[in-house]
């Protein structure tokens, strides 16, 4: 007997995006082999390592969580979702304060960052550290993504003053 079929439809990085898959995929799978986006790394695929966190409505989730069909009709942002024409703030934060070494934990890293700073735009190191404690990193001892994360918040708490003076101005 075949696997029991869903057309799940959700909006991925601002993309509407519709596929039919089997029910029990998981979203970090459906993310990285039916839509290609594979900066969302999967580590454990038990909830333990967060290399596969991703937005889900604003909220940091660990993608091998959650089924592809408890996202339905919800917004998924991923790491692909971050860059534009230029590197996010985070992403510039990561790379100037040396925040990553192999990489791999890197694309959750920055999703939980992205989640933290959207709750909280000005985090002490503790909080820091709380709010990324879900997300393993073999490589860096932490010290440097700490860094990496209070430079990015200055980053994005100064580009904010520059739009609200330009607004102003
Ligand atoms: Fe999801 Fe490790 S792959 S927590
Ligand atoms: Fe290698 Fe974090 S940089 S696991």
């Amino acid at each position: 007997m075949g696997e029991l079929q869903t057309t799940v439809t959700m909006t991925v990085n601002g993309e509407r995006v519709t596929r039919t898959i089997e029910s029990r995929v998981l979203l970090v799978h459906f993310l990285r082999e039916e839509l290609g986006l594979t900066g969302t790394h999967v580590g454990c695929d038990t909830s333990q390592c967060g290399a596969c966190t991703v937005l889900l409505d604003g909220e940091a989730v660990k993608s091998c969580t959650v089924l592809a069909v408890q996202a339905m009709g919800k917004a998924v942002t991923t790491i692909e979702g971050l860059e534009t024409d230029r590197l996010h703030p985070i992403q510039e934060g990561f790379w100037a304060k040396h925040g990553l070494q192999c990489g791999f934990c890197t694309p959750g890293a920055m999703m939980a960052t992205t989640y933290l700073l959207s709750q909280n735009p000005n985090p002490t190191e503790e909080q820091i550290r709380v709010g990324l404690d879900g997300i393993v990193c073999r490589c860096t001892g932490y010290e440097t993504i700490v860094r990496a994360v209070q430079h990015a918040a200055q980053l994005m708490n100064s580009s904010t003053q520059t739009e609200r003076s330009t607004e102003v101005g």
